[in-house]
């Protein structure tokens, strides 16, 4: 029989520490929805005591999201403990995952605790997290760094507390795949009880090859991967999931085991964190980047029209690429609508399938075909979002290059329409200078990306922006066949997320043990 690998997901934890990336619950939501739909074995849906935010998405996804493990992260200490708990109360199957750093440079500098105080933390943490539930993951933070008896020992004293998972971090992704083998064989034949739990590994991307410890890992014996879709995630990064997931299933002859996910689910998970998280995937990204399933060169194009497997290993429709099928057009009604937001995986409350078909009324008038890319990004962009204070009435532009740039915009708050004009180094400058003086306030422009959404000159344009405004940073996404209304948009949902108090990031001491 083969074996099973499970597939840990860490998307909403560790790559949402990604720098720049900030989800809003609804997001998160989202996300653990599509989780549950691609089959992921776990969820780690937060870190309940790091922001009000994060307990509010691992309890709303604990409750409303089924199938998987819900799991929250907490620091070996008992207020994450109880507060992860407490996050996860609704869950019909939840996990506590608690942590501690185990490597002589972390324990000296960062905990500033010995040996022995770093043992006595992750015990009484796995203990207090078995009071909540028997699912309890202790992972060693640095474990590649950390000296291996004291590694030995205290996986030993995690299990004896009663952890069901263990796991191996390679934190600052410093390990290679034959060292990392050969650390997982250690702790197989060193730590008593190892073979009662299940060993997982976790792995940063740092030197590139976080996917290649992975499976060295699974090939010397680990039972969990976590990973996160898009390999998004602190600094370079987590494991990609689509890549170990495609690995284990493409190369199952060499690496011998399995994944429980539905691989045609990974495509549209992959835009979905994409879109939400506003990082884009690379075209050259393997198994979800544009380029991945493209044959450029001739002969590579004549060896697949002779042969698919000449050049192709595995095929675009394995992990869902869509064929790209033009879908509706402006004489589409509210019932084909619905259908194809059904058929895409969208289950929207009746008012969110309104809004949707609001914005597909407008956005139909200026593009020709819709296509499931254009809906996905409409959905994704224009329904998830949350409600808006200052919203868009009209604007209007005058540019060229022999003249000043100048904008008018006509926003609306509670009701109420305020007209602004001001003049810029470009269109977007004296939009955005519109847009501040119509808001009453300004913000510094940290980052500005436009991109095509699809092909053709009536492209859908998607907007992203990083402002900052007294030290915090704030992001905003927009969608429109213009990108100049695409970007105004953005703008106004970064100011939104201002105006409520929804900053990128917070900042949680890692080291706090009580
Ligand atoms: O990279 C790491 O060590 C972590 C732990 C919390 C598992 O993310
Ligand atoms: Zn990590």
């Amino acid at each position: 029989m083969e074996r099973r690998v499970l597939i840990f997901d860490t998307t909403l934890r560790d790559g949402e520490q990604s720098p720049g990336v900030s989800l809003t619950p609804a997001e998160k939501l989202e996300i653990a929805r599509q989780l549950a739909r691609l089959r992921a074995d776990v969820i780690e849906a937060g870190f309940p005591v790091a922001s009000p935010g994060d307990f509010e998405a691992v309890k709303a996804i604990a409750r409303e999201v089924r199938g998987p493990v819900i799991c929250a992260l907490a620091r070996a200490n008992p207020v994450d403990i109880d507060r992860a708990a407490e996050a996860l109360a609704g869950a019909e199957r939840k996990r506590i995952h608690t942590f501690i750093a185990s490597s002589d440079v972390h324990m000296k500098y960062k905990l500033r605790k010995e040996p022995r105080e770093v043992m006595e933390a992750a015990v009484a943490a796995v203990k207090r997290a078995r009071q909540y539930t028997e699912d309890v993951e202790f992972s060693a933070e640095d474990a590649t760094r950390s000296r291996p008896d004291f590694l030995c020992s205290l996986f030993r004293a995690a299990i004896e507390a009663g952890a069901s998972t263990i796991n191996v971090p390679d934190t600052v992704g410093y390990t290679t795949p034959r060292e990392f083998a050969e650390l997982i064989r250690f702790l197989r034949e060193n730590v008593p009880g190892i073979d009662r739990v299940v060993i997982s590994v976790h792995c940063h991307d740092d030197l590139g090859l976080a996917v290649a410890n992975s499976l060295a890992a699974v090939e010397a014996g680990a039972g969990q991967v976590e990973c996160a879709v898009n390999g998004i995630g602190e600094r370079a990064g987590n494991a990609s999931l689509e890549e170990v997931v495609m690995a284990l299933k493409v190369r199952q002859d060499a690496l011998g085991a399995l994944t429980g996910i539905a691989t045609e689910q990974i495509y549209r998970t992959s835009r979905l964190v994409a879109t939400l998280t506003g990082m884009p995937v690379p075209p050259n990204k393997a198994v979800v980047g544009a380029n991945a399933f493209a044959h450029e060169s001739g002969i590579h194009q004549d060896g697949v029209l002779k042969e698919r497997t000449t050049y192709e290993i595995m095929r675009p429709e394995d992990v869902g690429v869509p064929a790209g099928r033009l879908v509706l057009g402006k004489h589409s009604g509210r019932h084909a609508f619905r259908e194809r937001l059904l058929a895409l995986g969208y289950q929207l409350r009746e008012e969110d399938v309104e809004k949707a078909f609001a914005r597909f009324k407008e956005m139909a008038d200026r593009k020709k075909d819709i296509s499931d890319r254009d809906l996905e990004a409409l959905v994704e962009n224009e329904v998830l979002k949350e409600p808006e204070v200052w919203s868009l009435d009209c604007f209007q532009v005058s540019t060229g290059n022999r003249s000043l740039p100048t904008a008018t915009v006509s926003l609306v708050k509670n009701g109420q329409v305020v007209q602004e004009a001001a003049c810029g180094d470009g269109p977007v400058d004296a939009l955005l200078r519109a847009v501040e003086r119509a808001v009453g306030a300004d913000f510094h422009l940290l980052e500005f990306s436009l991109k095509a959404v699809t092909g053709g000159k009536d492209a859908l344009g998607e907007a992203a922006v990083r402002v900052e405004r007294d030290g915090a940073v704030y992001s905003g996404r927009g969608l429109s066949t213009d990108v100049l209304e695409a970007t105004v948009r953005a703008y106004l949902q970064a100011v939104n997320r201002w105006l409520s108090g929804m900053p990128v990031r917070r900042q949680v001491a890692a080291a706090g043990v009580d």
